[in-house]
């Protein structure tokens, strides 16, 4: 097996654009909640959704081209045991499963107002309203996925401080 010292440019591309989306996409949804889901606020609601499924399609070709490089991918970490390496990969599993629940959900949870519609053209639903159990989905699916980042990260900086060896340089170009 072939391993690269670096992850392959489209996959360190994706990885930092998903990192810049979701700031974006996680600070106009705390905004939303001033903002009644009306016709006159609309445009905030479809810059939301449409960089949320950016997300969800940016992690799906990701996944695709992962698979695809597998050969070429970076050798595996040191882990310090087993249960490491188990908290490694499940983590780095859960972060794809979020990376597509959290906005596929939102979809869902629009798509059930039938707002969907007036993007065709059609007229604005009257009364349009999320679902409560829905909203609540999507709230939790997006602050698992935060405190999957915040494991993520400090995982990153706790194997840094102890092995004095950097893995970031595999995810810079
Ligand atoms: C939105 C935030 C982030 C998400 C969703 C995310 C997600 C991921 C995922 C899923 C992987 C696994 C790649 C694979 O399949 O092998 C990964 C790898 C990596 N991430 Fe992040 N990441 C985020 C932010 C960050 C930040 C801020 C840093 C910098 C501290 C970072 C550093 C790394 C490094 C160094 C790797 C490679 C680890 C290795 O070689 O095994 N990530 N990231
Ligand atoms: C990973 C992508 C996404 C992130 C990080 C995210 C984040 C958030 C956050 C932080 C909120 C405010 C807290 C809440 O009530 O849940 C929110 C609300 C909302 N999001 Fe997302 N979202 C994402 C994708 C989507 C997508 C793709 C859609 C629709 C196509 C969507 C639709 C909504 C709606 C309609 C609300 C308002 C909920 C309400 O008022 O109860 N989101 N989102």
């Amino acid at each position: 097996m072939m391993y690269s010292k670096k992850y392959p440019k489209s996959l360190i591309f994706i990885h930092w654009l998903t990192f810049i989306l979701l700031l974006v996409i996680y600070y106009i949804g705390l905004t939303l909640e001033a903002y009644e889901f009306n016709e006159a606020n609309m445009n905030r609601y479809r810059l939301h959704a449409l960089l949320g499924v950016s997300v969800l399609i940016l992690t799906l070709i990701r996944i695709f081209i992962r698979r695809k490089n597998f050969e070429s991918l970076p050798p595996p970490i040191n882990y310090y045991s087993n249960l490491h390496k188990l908290l490694v990969i499940s983590v780095h599993y859960l972060l794809y499963i979020f990376l597509i629940f959290a906005p596929l959900i939102g979809f869902i949870m629009v798509y059930q107002t039938g707002a969907l519609s007036y993007d065709l053209g059609g007229p604005f639903p009257t009364n349009a309203e999320f679902d409560h159990f829905l909203a609540e989905i999507h709230e939790f699916s997006v602050f698992t996925l935060l405190a999957l980042i915040v494991i993520h990260i400090t995982g990153v900086i706790i194997y840094k401080l102890k092995t004095d060896k950097s893995i970031l340089d595999r995810m810079l170009p």
